[in-house]
């Protein structure tokens, strides 16, 4: 056998019908995913969030509220970043998984925290059964990192993460006023002007066995707010009602959802919710995950607004979010339950 360390080289073996037993679950990893035609995810028309026709604004903010509340989920549409910028992320972000695997294991880092990580799976140290997908994480902001290949990756990450960022925190002031809060209220105490952004890229090659396996386990994010583009092969299903339901992006617009963050800081009045990626075993899936979340060293607790010592007292502990992502990253912790810890 060829070396190799990615999903992508192990899914180009000749003649591979089925996976190596720490890719496969005792039963079928998805069970049936139940999708309602009476119920899809919530569209946000980011433009109304800027316009300065009052009813409108107010219109969308409360839309946006009802999106956070009953979903965690909600495409953006007519967000502004040109179509072009987002077919050239997945082109960039494609051509670092087709590196050798020699070129790839500059990148590969261990620790939450390392600014250009790759590797495969979900969290390799804990998982039991692998997750077939390979990641690129990079942290964008406060300071832009980038991999030196391919060569034309970091200008076209700047670039992106710059117009995604903005889109970012127009919307966090807006899921800020829809809670009652001023909205610089969440910019300010959780320092958004420091804040992190990571480019998450997933890499999920045909699988031989696509109903024994997972592209990710379900898990919540940990930041405040995550958008995600996607090349066209759907695989992306998301928990609603206690069902999972299969995602059909718009194209050119933005899957958003909030994290363990707005979860915390809303003291519980929007939730993060579980998704999870299944694979299929025709066509490679790509999809770009950017959190935004508070800067590093902010300490997030719910808002003092949005508690009350009697009737709605604080749900979460005050914690630092470097520590909160040391936490996540070192525990066997899954689906939600590193939230649940400081409960
Ligand atoms: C994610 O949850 O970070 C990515 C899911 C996907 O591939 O759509
Ligand atoms: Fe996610």
């Amino acid at each position: 056998l060829p070396k190799r360390t990615s999903i992508k080289s192990l899914a180009e073996l000749p003649g591979l019908t089925s996976m190596p037993p720490i890719y496969t679950f005792p039963t079928n990893a998805n069970d049936q995913p139940f999708s309602d035609a009476k119920e899809s995810i919530p569209t946000i028309d980011f433009s109304h969030l800027t316009s300065n026709n009052p009813d409108e604004r107010s219109k969308v903010l409360q839309e946006l509220g009802e999106s956070c509340q009953d979903w965690g989920f909600f495409m953006v549409i007519n967000h502004g970043v040109p179509e072009s910028m987002m077919k050239a992320i997945i082109e960039a972000c494609r051509g670092f998984f087709e590196l050798t695997e020699e070129e790839k294991q500059e990148f590969e880092g261990k620790h939450v925290l390392d600014p250009i990580r790759c590797g495969t799976s979900f969290n390799v140290s804990v998982d039991k059964v692998l997750f077939w997908r390979d990641f690129l994480k990079v942290f964008q902001h406060p300071e832009f990192h980038s991999p030196n290949k391919p060569a034309a990756f970091s200008e076209i990450a700047l670039e992106f993460s710059k117009r995604v960022r903005q889109v970012a925190r127009i919307i966090v002031r807006g899921i800020s006023e829809s809670l009652g809060l001023e909205e610089n209220y969440i910019d300010e105490a959780l320092n958004l002007e420091n804040g992190l952004q990571v480019l998450v890229a997933n890499f999920y090659p045909p699988c031989p066995q696509p109903e024994l396996a997972l592209g990710l386990p379900p898990h919540s994010d940990h930041g405040l707010l995550t958008l995600l583009i996607q090349n066209e092969i759907r695989g992306l299903q998301v928990q609603h009602k206690g069902k999972w339901m299969n995602v059909n992006p718009i194209p050119n617009s933005f899957l958003a959802n909030v994290g363990d963050h707005i979860e915390i800081l809303s003291n519980g009045k929007y939730k993060s919710v579980l998704h999870r990626a299944v694979v299929n075993n025709k066509d490679t899936r790509i999809s770009i995950a950017m959190p935004h979340g508070p800067a590093l060293n902010a300490v997030v607790a719910p808002a003092s607004k949005l508690q009350d010592h009697e009737n709605n007292p604080p749900a979460y502990k005050a914690m630092k979010y470097k520590d909160y992502l040391e936490l996540q990253q070192s525990s066997k912790l899954d689906g939600k339950s590193c939230l649940e810890r400081i409960q």
